[in-house]
């Protein structure tokens, strides 16, 4: 005969109804609530393991809030499981016993929940504060770029790049505050060592507005933002962004031709009322190239050749590698140097020398050489963002695939040889040197921020020249870039954690 199977009824808790909430299980410990995170566990493990302590009495919850008192977990990589956690927006997380799968284990052999002791911790890895610092230091995101540290390593980069189109966008409309404002946003969130999951987690972060949220909450939502795809896809913002990717052409001149009617390349050079300059002569000439990305392997090539034409001039030159690659970047647009004279004055012939020699080597593309204008008499500069008045070359240096480690970065199908790579030098007096490294080290945003924090927090006064204290009626000498830390009384940020 036919028998209907036993089914034990089990008391069903009222508040069980909700979703991700055990529904069958009787509870035993009320004040304990289980999260068991699925990254390295997999999802069968944890089905499996969430069933054995509901049938132990625990209460599992299959959705991390709140609500929860311990976090379990089988990632042994401290790191990542707490860049995970801290992206998950959770007001409560401090309050959370965050565990490793040994305490879990050890309840489950116990039949209820053990004491917690150290060895089941799983301790955040963010370095500990010194004696008498607040707690939630650690936690604060300064509103200040040059008082975060940002590696290359971007972990928001799905926001950070449709703020960058934002904001040059609002560029291209001359509209100063919107720009700046996302600029400051893509800044905060690249300086943050794990990746915002939710829009909860963006609550304690400054420099982010109404706008930024929104558009983060539709990417968060959607993967995409309508405001982004609409300008990508906008007439004007395609041209302007063409025509802005020659060198030598800048946003009005972009401006200029597009409202012209122009639209492509051929447009402009077939437009016989169009007087281009040296530069965008050059930068056509020269587009497939410079329009390339050059690589690190590159860089240091680059930098052979010019230390070899430097210390050929004058043996006690100081020459130093800047810009992007010296924050340890993988690639750039161009490869920047600074290089300067032990003695005072001499640096002013050095660049015209080294341009010589580089042209004697048949190596010379193209140069562009500003001399000094630089006077300490006329420091300190209000003007915020001023070019700086040291001697200068911009130049386009052919450089050879036979000396590049692992060969040169271009199209497949070239077969040339070689490349052309755009090269800045710059020459500051000696004792100019440490502003003039830090000026050259960027990052444009924190630069920007590092300006905006003397004048505003320090009454101080800083550029590619010199630190002025407005109190004091002085200047302050350094002859590193960690003097000039010091006299802003910030702590020293390594040029790798400048990439603001
Ligand atoms: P870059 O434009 O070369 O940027 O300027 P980057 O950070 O190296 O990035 P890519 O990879 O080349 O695109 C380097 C730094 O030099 C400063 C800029 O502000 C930036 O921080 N700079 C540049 C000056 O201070 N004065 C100048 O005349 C030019
Ligand atoms: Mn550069």
């Amino acid at each position: 005969m036919f028998q209907a199977p036993v089914v034990p009824r089990l008391r069903k808790r009222s508040r069980a109804v909700e979703a991700g909430i055990q529904r069958h299980e009787e509870v035993k410990f009320e004040d304990v609530r289980l999260y068991l995170v699925e990254k390295k566990m997999g999802r069968s493990r944890r089905s499996f393991l969430t069933q054995l302590a509901r049938s132990k009495g625990f209460i599992v919850d299959d959705i991390l809030s709140d609500k929860v008192t311990h976090v379990v977990s089988e990632d042994s990589q401290a790191s990542s499981l707490w860049a995970w956690l801290n992206g998950c927006g959770l007001k409560n997380l401090p309050m959370m016993q965050v565990l490793d799968i040994s305490w879990f284990t050890d309840s489950m052999g116990a039949g209820r929940p053990v004491a917690v002791e150290s060895r089941h911790l799983i301790q955040d890895t963010l370095p500990t504060l010194p004696e008498g610092s607040p707690p939630t230091a650690v936690a604060t995101v300064s509103q200040y770029a040059c008082q975060r540290r940002t590696t290359i390593e971007n972990n928001n980069k799905i926001f950070t790049d449709a703020f960058e189109v934002l904001a040059e966008s609002y560029e291209f409309n001359e509209n100063e505050g919107p720009c700046l404002a996302f600029r400051r946003a893509a800044s905060v969130l690249k300086s943050l060592p794990w990746a915002v999951e939710c829009l909860g987690a963006t609550e304690d972060l400054p420099c982010l507005g109404d706008h930024t949220k929104a558009v983060m909450e539709e990417i968060l939502l959607y993967g995409r933002s309508l405001q982004v795809e609409s300008i990508l896809s906008n007439e004007r913002y395609q041209t302007l962004k063409l025509f802005t990717s020659v060198f030598g052409v800048g946003p009005k001149t972009a401006e200029k031709w597009y409202r012209r009617g122009l639209r492509s390349f051929s447009d402009i050079l077939a437009e016989p009322s169009i007087q281009l300059n040296r530069m965008q002569q050059t930068g056509f000439l020269h587009y497939g190239d410079i329009s390339r990305a050059v690589s690190k392997a590159e860089a240091r090539a680059l930098g052979n050749i010019i230390d070899e034409a430097v210390h050929a001039i004058t043996p006690d030159a100081i020459l130093a590698l800047t810009g992007g690659f010296r924050r340890g970047k993988e690639f750039g647009h161009d490869v920047d140097f600074i290089v300067t004279a032990l003695e005072l004055g001499k640096e002013e012939s050095l660049l015209l020398d080294i341009i010589d020699r580089l042209k004697h080597h048949g190596i010379l593309l193209y140069c562009d050489y500003q001399a000094s204008t630089f006077d300490i008499s006329k420091l300190p500069s209000h003007r915020f963002e001023a070019m700086d008045h040291f001697a200068k070359c911009f130049l386009i240096l052919r450089l050879e695939g036979s000396q590049v480690d692992g060969g040169l970065n271009i199209a497949e199908g070239d077969s040339r040889g070689w490349r052309g790579v755009r090269v800045d030098l710059v020459s500051p007096p000696v004792d100019r040197y440490a502003y003039a490294l830090l000026g050259w080290t960027g990052s444009r945003q924190f630069e920007r921020d590092l300006r905006r924090f003397a004048r505003s927090e320090k009454r101080m006064l800083l550029d590619n020249h010199a630190l002025y204290d407005k109190r004091k009626k002085e200047f302050l000498a350094a002859t590193t870039e960690k003097d000039i830390f010091a006299h802003l009384g910030l702590e020293y940020i390594e040029p790798w954690q400048r990439n603001a």
